[in-house]
């Protein structure tokens, strides 16, 4: 059988804070520039920033789901036989999730709503409850988690037992250890993981933030297959096998699902 080939672009991107339709329009332009991915990865809330003034600023820059905005995603998703996944405000009743959506070939494939909220997030953020989801797009399996999400090893595991292949991993980082974490999280997991992270400066008031960068493809065995810089906006195309993240197998007696031990464990 034909081995399944996926293309996937991370992006490493830098959105204009508060300005959805310049953030949504440069994110089209970068995929009609660099053409030829399947799916296309943008960072945590790429569309609206990560600063927020106010609650009122926080629902000024959210979405529905059912919001005629994502027709223009849609559209163009549908024509280029593409799927773009990335981070948005959700306004669901007027509850507002940190939020990443999974469009592809004129679908919303996927929602998810960030569970573990970092540090300000939780003064305008509802932390979900609808938890870790995995969809099927070009008959491939994918999960998503959100930035912060890392640090909680339960999130790649759930994704990897509800039969992800490749975890997306849209971020705004700013402490420097989960690129490093990652390769632990692949590796236990042995899926891949593509973390598209953010880059530059965002300041509100008296708050200041740097964003690390160092974007990065995590495979199944641990190694990052591409790295980014730390500080500039880029696009890499890489071509995966997701098959290889069937394969639980860490020795020829271990394998990385089955000898887990629940009973031994404190959840
Ligand atoms: C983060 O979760 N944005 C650090």
């Amino acid at each position: 059988m034909e081995e399944k080939k996926l293309k996937i672009a991370i992006v490493q991107f830098n959105p204009i804070r508060s300005e959805i339709e310049k953030n949504i329009n440069k994110a089209f332009d970068i995929i009609d520039k660099f053409k030829g991915a399947d799916v296309y990865l943008f960072p945590e809330l790429f569309l609206s920033g990560y600063l927020f003034e106010s609650i009122d600023e926080v629902k000024r820059l959210s979405l529905l789901q059912s919001d005629p905005f994502f027709e223009r995603l849609y559209n163009f998703t549908k024509i280029k036989k593409i799927a773009i996944a990335g981070g948005y405000v959700e306004n669901e009743s007027g509850r507002f999730f940190n939020s990443a959506f999974l469009i592809g070939d004129g679908k919303f494939l996927l929602n998810y709503r960030k569970v573990h909220l970092f540090n300000d997030e939780k003064d305008f953020f509802t932390p979900s409850v609808s938890g870790f989801k995995v969809t099927e797009y070009k008959s491939i399996k994918f999960g998503m988690m959100i930035c912060f999400d890392w640090l909680f090893p339960e999130s790649a595991r759930t994704l990897t037992l509800k039969g992800a292949q490749v975890i997306l991993h849209p971020a705004n980082l700013v402490l420097p250890y989960c690129q490093d974490a990652m390769i632990t999280r692949a590796m236990e997991n042995k899926v891949f993981i593509a973390t598209a992270n953010r880059v530059g400066i965002e300041k509100i008031k008296n708050k200041i933030l740097k964003f690390t960068g160092k974007s990065q493809i995590v495979d199944p065995n641990g190694k990052r297959i591409v790295s980014f810089s730390a500080n500039k906006e880029s696009v890499k195309i890489i071509e995966i096998n997701p098959e290889l993240a069937n394969n639980k197998m860490i020795t020829t007696k271990n394998n990385v699902l089955l000898d887990r031990r629940p009973d031994q464990y404190i959840l």
